[in-house]
């Protein structure tokens, strides 16, 4: 039985994807391209970020301002003439981004079950407080952690370590939610026990640890724990 289950939050509890939606309304055409390359590049300068950067002290900006950055990338990328007012509406919906249908009853039965309930993530605070208010997923939550505490992002071990320091517990009594692969590896490499959320049914990474669990949905989470 883990002491905590901890949860990425973009892509995990709330759908990036769902941006989509509102920017082939902007950009028609190429809504799902824009947000597939969005998505990709804010987390490739997370990447570049803390690779050259590992003490935080010189490159380090926000997840936030990473994520408008990506945005004003992807756009010229595709040629789609960004304007400001374009841009707020993206970042405001993506600042209350929907949380998948299933994450409140899922944390409700975990905590039901006695066992704390986290986020990590890559978000600042200030970004997460909004976006989990918005879908009232806050009070199930016994903390919501952000990497920004060692300025280094997913997935260098110090995030991860926030977890273990945190709830001080074992790493591998920590069960660690995430739909991307990559953050399912990285957690792996650290020593946590892992969850992969493969909504699309997709092949998992080819390097790395494999997930301690594999599911569809969040739901499926609560079918690892002992009846
Ligand atoms: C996060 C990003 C990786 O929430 O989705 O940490």
């Amino acid at each position: 039985m883990p002491k905590l289950i901890a949860f990425d939050a973009y892509g995990t509890l709330l759908d990036v994807y769902s941006m989509g939606v509102l920017a082939e309304n902007l950009f028609p055409g190429h809504g799902q391209s824009l947000t597939v390359l969005w998505r990709d590049r804010q987390i490739e300068y997370t990447r570049l970020i803390t690779m050259s950067d590992p003490t935080g002290s010189t490159h380090y900006q926000s997840f936030w301002d990473l994520t408008i950055a990506a945005l004003r990338f992807s756009c010229k990328r595709l040629a789609l003439p960004l304007n400001q007012d374009q841009e707020v509406q993206l970042m405001e919906q993506y600042a209350k981004l929907s949380a998948f249908p299933e994450c409140q009853s899922t944390l409700r039965q975990i905590k039901q079950a006695g066992i704390a309930t986290a986020v990590l993530s890559n978000g600042n605070q200030a970004m997460l407080s909004r976006a989990l208010q918005a879908n009232q997923l806050d009070t199930l939550l016994d903390k919501v952690i952000s990497v920004d505490e060692v300025r280094q992002f997913k997935v260098s071990p110090a995030s991860y370590g926030l977890l273990a320091s945190h709830f001080a517990c074992a790493p591998k009594d920590i069960l660690f939610v995430s739909s991307n692969a990559w953050d399912v590896i990285g957690a792996g490499w650290f020593g946590l026990t892992t969850f992969w959320v493969n909504r699309q049914n997709l092949p998992f990474e080819e390097i790395g640890p494999k997930p301690t669990y594999t599911g569809a949905n969040l739901n499926d989470v609560l079918a690892t724990l002992p009846a």
